[in-house]
This record gives C-alpha cells, sequence and structure tokens, in this order.
C-alpha cells in the first residue's frame, strides 16, 4: 500500500509519516518545508520526499500519475488562524484552490484511491454559542482559514458522493506535543508557550486568557487517524479532540506547575477572528473504539519532558 502525505514534513504530518511507515506502507511526501523539516521524520531515509508546492498544478498531477497512491492524506496547509487574516489569498491557495484541484484530478484519471483524508479544523465552527461542537452543530466560520477549511470540507465530501470516491474529513481541534514549530508569530500556543519555558523570554497572552480551547496530544491525533483509514469511513466529517474544555488562562496555570517555572506575561488585544470558546463532541470518534491514552496533564508532562531531554542531547 502507498500513501501520499502532503504537509508530511510538518508537525502532524511527520508523526503520520512515522506510523504509517511503521504500519508498512510505502510513503510519498510533499512538503515545500515552509514550516516542515525533513528532520522531523523519523524514518526519512525510507520514504520519498519530494520538496514542492501543492499550488504547483503540473507538479501535482505528474506526481499523482507516477506514484499511484492508494492513500491520500491531505495536510499541507498554512495553518494558523491569524496569518489568514494577514495573507487571505496566499493562504486561500493552499488551504482550499490546492486541494480542489488534486480532487479534479483524482476524479478525471479515475485514480483508483481507498481513502482521501482532508484535514480540517474546530475553526469551522466559529463562535455560535452551542458546545460540545459535534459535526452536526452548526458552522460559522469567521476567517479566511475557517472558510478555507469549511469550503474545503463541502468539495472533499461531494466530490465523494458524486464520484463515488472514498473520501473523508476530520476536525482537528487544538493539536500540541513534539515538532509543533515555534518558530513563527502564528505557531501553535503550546509550541510559544514551551519556547518561552525553555528560554525564559515573556509569553504575550492575547484576550484576557478565559477564551477556551480543546487540546489533544499529537500521538491520540495519529491513533484517532488510524482507526479512521482502518475502518475505512468515508463521506463522514469526524471531530478529532480530548472532549475537555481549558481556558488559556488554565493551561498556563497548568504548564508552569509542570514546568516548575513561572512566566513572565505580557498582555495584549485580543486578535482578529478568534474563536472564544471550543470543545468537542467526541462520541463518533469513539464509536471506532477510540480511547484517549493522553489526558492532558499527561501529555503535558510528556511534551515538556520530551523538549528537556532534546535540550541535553
Ligand atoms: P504544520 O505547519 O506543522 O504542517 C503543515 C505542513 O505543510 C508544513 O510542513 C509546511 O511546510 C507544509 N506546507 C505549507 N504550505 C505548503 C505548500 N504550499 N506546499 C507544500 N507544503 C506546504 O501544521 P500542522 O499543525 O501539522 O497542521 C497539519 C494540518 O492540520 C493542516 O492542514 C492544519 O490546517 C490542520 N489542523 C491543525 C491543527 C493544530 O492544532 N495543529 C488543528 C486543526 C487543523
Ligand atoms: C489552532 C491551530 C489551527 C487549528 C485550530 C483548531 C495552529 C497555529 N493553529 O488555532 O490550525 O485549525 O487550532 O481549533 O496550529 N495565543 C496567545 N499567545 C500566543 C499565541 C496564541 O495568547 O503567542 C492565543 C490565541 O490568541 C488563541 C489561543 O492562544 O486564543 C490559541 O491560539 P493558537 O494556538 O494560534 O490556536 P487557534 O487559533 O485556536
Amino acid at each position: 500500500m502507498k500513501a501520499l502525505v502532503t504537509g508530511g514534513a510538518g508537525f502532524i504530518g511527520s508523526h503520520l509519516v512515522d506510523h504509517l511507515v511503521e504500519s508498512g506502507f510505502e510513503v510519498v511526501v510533499v512538503d515545500d518545508l515552509s514550516m516542515g523539516a525533513i528532520s522531523n521524520i523519523k524514518h526519512w531515509e525510507q520514504i520519498t520526499i519530494y520538496v514542492a508546492d501543492v499550488c504547483d498544478d503540473k507538479f501535482m498531477q505528474q506526481l499523482l500519475a507516477d506514484e499511484r497512491p492508494d492513500y491520500i492524506y491531505f495536510l499541507a496547509a498554512i495553518a494558523s488562524v491569524a496569518d489568514s487574516i494577514e495573507r487571505p489569498a496566499e493562504t486561500h491557495a493552499v488551504n482550499h484552490t490546492a486541494v480542489f484541484n488534486l480532487l479534479e484530478h483524482i476524479r478525471q484519471i479515475r485514480l483508483p484511491i481507498k481513502q482521501f483524508l482532508f484535514t480540517s479544523s474546530a475553526a469551522v465552527y466559529g463562535n455560535l454559542p452551542e458546545l460540545p461542537k459535534r459535526e452536526d452543530s452548526r458552522v460559522a466560520p469567521v476567517s479566511p482559514y475557517a472558510i478555507d477549511k469549511y469550503a474545503t470540507e463541502r468539495f472533499v465530501l461531494a466530490y465523494g458522493e458524486l464520484y463515488d470516491l472514498p473520501t473523508v474529513c476530520v476536525r482537528f481541534f487544538n493539536v500540541y506535543g513534539p515538532r509543533q514549530n515555534p518558530s513563527s508569530p502564528y505557531s501553535g500556543v503550546l509550541s510559544i508557550l514551551t519556547d518561552c519555558l525553555k528560554t525564559q523570554r515573556p509569553f504575550t497572552l492575547f484576550g484576557d486568557g478565559t477564551q477556551t480551547r480543546d487540546f489533544v496530544y499529537v500521538s491520540d491525533v495519529i491513533k484517532a487517524l488510524w482507526l479512521i483509514t482502518e475502518h475505512q469511513v468515508q463521506h463522514e466529517v469526524i471531530n478529532i479532540a480530548n472532549g475537555l474544555e481549558t481556558s488559556l488562562n488554565g493551561i498556563i496555570q497548568m504548564y508552569q506547575e509542570i514546568a516548575g517555572q513561572q512566566l513572565e506575561i505580557k498582555r495584549a488585544e485580543q486578535r482578529g477572528g478568534e474563536v472564544d470558546h471550543s470543545v468537542a463532541s467526541i462520541g463518533k470518534l469513539a464509536r471506532l473504539n477510540y480511547e484517549s491514552e493522553w489526558p492532558l496533564r499527561r501529555g503535558l508532562t510528556k511534551y515538556w519532558e520530551g523538549e528537556c531531554e532534546h535540550a541535553r542531547s
């Protein structure tokens, strides 16, 4: 079995690639290394890596024809809400058009895929009051990132139904863990917090810290993705989360306790396009026999210990 992972050198993608290789898959990665790194991939010497842009349509078309993957996991994206507000046109090209074009090539060449999995986001739910978010909850995307994710989901599912393609969409909530790149001001908050704790730099808190998120450890995410592949799930949207709502103030407090350090916190205005409260219902995932192995404190402790070990080696 051959799997194509776009964004496979990134945070979540590299963990998925490791798992696929360890499960006996032949793996092909396309990543432009804008946020990812080949060194993220444990088994990089066993896979084929194309350092390329998923928006390069000609390249992607040729890649499909040459590699003919059985499974496609589309993770390449500009993954930041705030970045999409700064650069809506650039992020739209990656987060929407590139996925649509790939689907269209699959349809045109009638590639006999076993699964096409698109990684969407909890951001699609926006700021509507009902919590926890179920897959059939109303959506109200408020940023270019969230709008692109939702529009792409609709195409992925419609292509599945209309052209009989085994497509599925997952909505990740806030994923954290090793290899999340903290280098951009738009990086995931837990990678930035980790970096601030490691380097004793001040942390900028946007808003009053009462905003909530559902933080999920990356190993649990890979376990969920694998269940979705094993069960050959298609024509569905599935939340991937922990099912626990935590405020930013709460997670900062917990992380300081784990690290045994106090952070210097600078206050700044809330960012535009923000979701105030987020937590998932994970009933659909549980029906695939999913159980979390990484409750928040355990996951954060593992992440912190890994970072300290890394710094020592
Ligand atoms: P990431 O930035 O680590 O991974 C994305 C990868 O895509 C990076 O390696 C980057 O170099 C690559 N990439 C970006 N633009 C590209 C392009 N034009 N061509 C080729 N490669 C390109 O982010 P991540 O957190 O691993 O996110 C993976 C996916 O999951 C994304 O689609 C993201 O939107 C989605 N997601 C992530 C989270 C989260 O909390 N991390 C939550 C919801 C959804
Ligand atoms: C994150 C993901 C996004 C995903 C979404 C799903 C990243 C970069 N973003 O967006 O891909 O679709 O979850 O829910 O992985 N914050 C600070 N200081 C900082 C950085 C962030 O206070 O230095 C705050 C933000 O304003 C926000 C919260 O922390 O309120 C979380 O921010 P962030 O990690 O960027 O996550 P989301 O915007 O939820």
